[in-house]
């Protein structure tokens, strides 16, 4: 059985790519208002420490599992553990990364929708709040508007993908990614150089330990995995492209940084030109991104350019993550079913494209959808229940089960021989070791727990 594999083409590919799967609407929509709501720099450090300790030592271990097996996760699995129930894990990672496409494609729609009609001067300063609300309605809760954009997105997905590992997603993300970064440091400078930035600035820079209780380290934890792209299989499908002679824990290292930088990027982008305003409260989610900035953009000089830089800067994210997620399925197709690339690509989004409908309609378009659960004081729907069954419970459940499996299965002496680079082991990678083994999947069970008993904290 002879069959020519495809893979990155050099170091950097595999950390773009890598990178541009970790960064994504989570980093720029979730990030700084979860951090707002939970004590600003006191939030980003705890944040920051999860990264290191969790979701960097797990990263190494999805990109180990995918490295030594060169298959999909379902493959990986089968692999390493013959014969054995660890295969539910791999298949576990297709169904959550097929679950996550299907919404975050109408998410990602929106905000592709609504280069346009920022592009087109549609927010300026003499609308009313309520007008640039009934924008977002009409995008969201229209069925012909959300379904178009959901087909649209998805069909750049797909465009890349099919292209392959190194001629459709290294290409591009080796486009993407520059691109990205100088639209967001861009917005940064319009953002701290508005009058009255200051007050944002210092805002998202004080750390309130006041607000920090019990759900922040839980929050904290649950959008490392979520940011950094783990239990999904996405991580371990990436490294099973990747060469012999890449450096695991490095790469690792400069996903875990560059993920946790934008994030930050984020926060300096929003926050200070938010607080400009007069007489708004820092919204989080959809209103936040849709509404409020919307409104914002249309007070300040050059609103309608940096508006639709955002705009731009979003949907690109949401590409890079979303051809991650869409590989992960065909991965498996390509590997065990030996179906052509193409065949496989456009199958996998055909499904995830149906799955994604029930989320486009649920935002207004059909009232059914739209309240499918209540949970505390909020309804969740259809969109909501997606983002939390496979964004946050299968996610973590799928992460905490890939420690397990490294720390106790397939053993911390084949992860040691996997990432030690050239012979070298060095005392981070015996530190991965007994970060695998012990902490990560007690810290791990812990979050999935608190998550299926408390999921309203989540929602
Ligand atoms: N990490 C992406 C974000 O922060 O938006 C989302 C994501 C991508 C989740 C890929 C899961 C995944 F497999």
């Amino acid at each position: 059985m002879t069959h020519q594999r495809d893979g990155w083409g050099s170091r950097l590919a595999f950390i773009l790519a890598a990178s541009g799967s970790a960064i994504g609407l989570g980093n720029i929509w979730r990030f700084p208002a979860v951090a707002y709501q939970n004590g600003g720099a006191a939030f980003v450090q705890i944040y920051i420490v999860f990264v290191l300790l969790i979701g960097f030592v797990i990263l190494i271990g999805e990109i180990s599992i995918g490295r030594s097996t060169a298959r999909n996760p379902i493959g990986a699995f089968r692999k390493l553990a013959p014969g054995s129930p660890w295969k539910f894990v791999g298949v576990l990672g297709v169904l959550t990364a097929w679950g996550v496409i299907s919404y975050y494609s109408v998410v990602a729609g929106w905000t592709l929708s609504y280069i346009f009609t920022t592009a087109g001067g549609a927010f300026n300063h003499t609308m009313s709040a309520q007008e640039i609300t009934a924008v977002f309605s009409s995008t969201v809760a229209s069925p012909g508007r959300a379904l178009f954009w959901h087909f649209a997105f998805m069909l750049l997905t797909v465009g890349v993908v099919v292209g392959g590992v190194k001629q459709g997603i290294e290409r591009w993300s080796k486009i993407l990614m520059p691109l990205l970064l100088l639209i967001l440091i861009l917005l940064v400078i319009r953002s701290v150089t508005l009058e009255g930035a200051e007050v944002g600035l210092a805002e998202f820079f004080r750390a309130d330990w006041s607000k920090v209780g019990f759900g922040t380290f839980v929050n904290a934890l649950g959008q490392a995995v979520f940011s950094m792209s783990l239990g999904a299989g996405t991580m371990i499908t990436y490294g099973s492209y990747m060469n012999r002679e890449e450096n695991i824990v490095r790469s690792a290292g400069m996903v875990a940084i560059l993920d946790t930088l934008i994030a930050i990027l984020a926060g300096l982008a929003i926050f200070p030109a938010l607080f400009t305003m007069s007489g708004v409260e820092p919204e989080v989610g959809a209103k936040l991104i849709f509404i409020v900035l919307p409104r914002l953009f249309s007070e300040i000089p050059f609103g309608t350019l940096f508006g639709t830089g955002f705009f731009v800067l979003l949907a690109v994210a949401a590409l890079t993550s979303s051809i991650s997620l869409l590989e992960v399925p065909v991965a498996y197709f390509v590997d065990e079913r030996r179906w052509s690339r193409k065949r496989a690509t456009v199958f996998c989004a055909i499904i995830a494209f149906c799955m994604g409908i029930f989320s486009a309609l649920s935002m207004g378009a059909v009232p059914g959808l739209s309240s499918m659960l209540t949970l505390g004081e909020r309804t969740l729907g259809f969109l909501d229940l997606m983002d939390l069954i496979s964004g946050q419970c299968s996610m973590s459940f799928g992460a905490m089960m890939v420690a397990i499996f490294v720390g106790w299965r397939w053993g911390t002496k084949n992860l040691l021989a996997e990432i030690s680079h050239a012979g070298y082991v060095g005392p981070v990678r015996k530190l991965v070791a007994f970060l695998i083994r012990w902490v990560c999947p007690l810290v791990m069970l812990f979050l999935a727990l608190y998550i299926l008993t408390h999921p309203s904290a989540f929602a």
